[in-house]
């Protein structure tokens, strides 16, 4: 046992505010906190409560206040406009301040809501940034959601403003968002005010008069805005998530917890400094790119890396290599997905050959399960250390990984090693029970969680409670696991109805929703089944209404169409089986469990409860014809 991890461990779990309160004093604050944790309305836990600061000052203004002015903040790295940009603090802080003062000028203040619906461009970092200025809070959507899907979030955020851009570049097609944008305003019940439109010169769009507004304009006449002071338990932000049903949670992140645990995993967890260039190659759209784009590297004084582009494809499986050595990265983060994409084109690592990385010390991954083969193959590729880490978007920054900050342990592939601290995680039964090591079962945290998760879901106390009541003193993460002899984690998938496709976080059940209202369809499954690149993809059984004779193909074809346009391409759903009936049991309820298992080819025993075992032969068959567990 690492002596160093040990002693931070045992003092984040049994003295949590002595912990938090000195990891805090890294943070600058208009008034400090009355109490480091506040525990007076239990489940509903507050961190820093009295403490009030502004998360936009302390990510750009401290710094050119103290001497980085002049060190880049963003590097834009784009080779899908062949764009490199560099933008330094100063800068930056100019930029912020004016868009701050664009928003201002339309009305937003703090408390009001923004939806952000925008490509990885500058314009998005400063959009949110901007926001967090004004003590507004911002949404971020992720642009390869379709309208229906931008309307669910337009009407649960209602923001008073949307900002967006004109189009997205993705690998070598431009993607209009404007048309995506006008549509989900349509489909919305809330009509925000006002749009501002970032126009990007490989597909202008036209504006709403009295509606949009083009950015580069309203920058011209803006006043620049200063920082308003919020308190520390103010939200900052809201991201949607994926729940098991059609509507996403919407995890709601606040200002002080948020800024205190993301400096302390800077240091702890990735091991960087300030000065450093550290990139991780996600989406803004995405927890990684709020935490780990944005604000965490601003927040320490690092130069992040925004990157629109590929692993592969941009031009080539040396993208990141280039990346890495032309602007001398000390630590990269991304999903296993990336890596599998580049050892599907490269495995001899030929492209790395014609780089020099040496910058570079740790490669982090997260997002999905990094799976053994993948782990190997990056560490023997790259000989540096490879950690895998785990984390979801309610807890904003890691629950398990390696902190290379403090006394890293030997790896074992396929765990992310131990607990940071502040997370006890422990391994449950459905009851509560803590299980033996080695055993499996559900992976939960005992309350409270550290600062930085989600101390709630955005208007929506009562759902939040679902994730600490079921357990009750625990939040369940919806994974399952195990711990072993040695206290070592082992993240083993979701045990709910969320699918990882690409390190992206989907529901079945929303795409359950969409294919339910084709109208010859009486019902349907949607599972996650293995995929070599994508870790998961979807695949439907879809159950005909009676007297339906459709041709399967052209009717496959149309649902697969109808995810697409209704939840967005991001689903990657593109199979869809028809069957003469699901398997369930005698009450009713899908065996999803046994389902699953068919499709990922595994041995299966025939449940005790099931109605009629002979619908597994037909869900075997259509399993087959669709290319699962090869
Ligand atoms: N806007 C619009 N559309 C988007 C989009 C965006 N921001 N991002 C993806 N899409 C579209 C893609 O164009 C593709 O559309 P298509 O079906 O018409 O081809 C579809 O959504 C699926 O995209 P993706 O899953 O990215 O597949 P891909 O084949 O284009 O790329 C990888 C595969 C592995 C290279 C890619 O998924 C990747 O780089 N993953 C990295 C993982 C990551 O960043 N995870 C975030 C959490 S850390
Ligand atoms: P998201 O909220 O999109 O970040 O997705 C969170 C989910 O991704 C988790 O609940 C896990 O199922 C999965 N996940 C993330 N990181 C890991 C990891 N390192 N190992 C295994 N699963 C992971």
């Amino acid at each position: 046992m690492s002596d160093r991890y040990s002693g931070f461990y045992e003092q984040s779990i049994n003295d949590p505010e002595i912990f938090w309160g000195m990891a805090a004093e890294k943070v600058q604050w208009v008034k400090k906190w009355d109490r480091v944790l506040d525990d007076s309305r239990k489940p509903f836990y507050r961190w820093f409560t009295g403490g009030e600061l502004n998360t936009c000052y302390n990510a750009l203004d401290y710094h050119v206040e103290n001497g980085r002015g002049d060190q880049t903040a963003v590097i834009y790295d784009s080779p899908v406009t062949k764009t490199i940009r560099k933008i330094s603090y100063r800068e930056l802080l100019e930029k912020v301040s004016r868009f701050a003062g664009v928003l201002s000028g339309f009305g937003v203040t703090k408390g009001d809501t923004v939806i952000i619906y925008m490509p990885m461009i500058p314009e998005a970092v400063v959009a949110m940034l901007a926001c967090a200025r004004l003590g507004a809070v911002h949404s971020v959507v992720f642009g390869g959601f379709a309208p229906n899907e931008l309307a669910i979030r337009i009407d649960d955020a209602k923001p008073k403003l949307i900002v967006s851009a004109s189009c997205g570049i993705e690998g070598k097609k431009v993607i209009p968002y404007k048309p995506l944008l006008d549509e989900a305003i349509q489909i919305a019940d809330h009509k925000p005010e006002k749009c501002i439109i970032f126009q990007r010169p490989q597909a202008e769009s036209s504006l709403v008069p009295n509606r949009d507004f083009d950015w580069e304009k309203e920058i011209k006449k803006a006043h620049p805005a200063d920082c308003v002071t919020v308190s520390a338990t103010d939200p900052l932000y809201i991201l949607y998530t994926s729940g098991t049903t059609g509507k996403p949670k919407g995890v709601m992140r606040d200002n002080g917890g948020y800024a205190v645990a993301l400096k302390w995993s800077m240091k702890y967890l990735y091991d960087i400094k300030p000065g450093e260039v550290y990139w991780a190659a996600s989406d803004v759209g995405w927890v990684v790119g709020h935490s780990y784009i944005v604000y965490a590297p601003l927040l320490t004084g690092c130069t992040t890396v925004l990157y629109e582009g590929k692993p592969v494809g941009t031009p080539d499986p040396g993208a990141f290599w280039r990346v890495i050595s032309e602007h001398g990265v000390s630590v990269l983060f991304t999903a296993p997905t990336a890596f599998r994409a580049i050892k599907k084109e490269d495995f001899e690592g030929v492209y790395l050959k014609k780089y020099n990385i040496k910058s570079l010390k740790y490669l982090f991954l997260a997002g999905e399960r990094l799976d053994p083969d993948t782990y190997d193959w990056a560490s023997s590729l790259l000989g540096i250390p490879v950690i895998d880490h785990w984390w979801q978007t309610e807890t904003g920054w890691g629950i398990a990984g390696n902190c290379m900050g403090l006394e890293p342990f030997p790896v074992k592939a396929g765990s992310p090693t131990k607990a940071i601290p502040g997370y006890n995680v422990q391994i449950v039964d459905a009851e509560g029970n803590e299980l033996p090591r080695g055993q499996e079962g559900y992976v939960v945290i005992k309350l409270p969680l550290p600062p930085g998760c989600l101390p709630t879901l955005w208007n929506d106390d009562k759902r939040f409670l679902e994730y600490v009541t079921e357990i009750p003193g625990f939040y369940v993460t919806g994974d399952g696991g195990y711990i072993d002899e040695d206290d070592y984690l082992f993240i083993m998938g979701r045990v709910d109805d969320v699918i990882n496709v690409a390190g992206h976080r989907l529901s079945t059940g929303a795409m359950e929703e969409i294919i339910a209202r084709h109208r010859d369809v009486a019902e349907c499954a949607v599972l996650g089944a293995n995929d070599q690149l994508k870790g998961q993809v979807p695949v439907g059984f879809a159950v005909l209404k009676a007297g339906v004779n459709r041709d399967q193909d052209k009717m496959a074809e149309e649902l697969v169409q109808m995810v697409r346009s209704d939840l967005g391409a991001i689903a990657c759903f593109r199979k869809c089986a028809f069957v003469d009936a699901l398997p369930k049991t005698r009450s009713g309820k899908i065996l999803r469990g046994t389902m699953r298992k068919i499709v990922d080819g595994e041995n299966y025993s025939i449940p005790s409860t099931i109605e009629d075992a002979s619908v597994l032969d037909d869900i075997t068959r259509a399993a087959e014809e669709m290319g699962c567990g090869e």
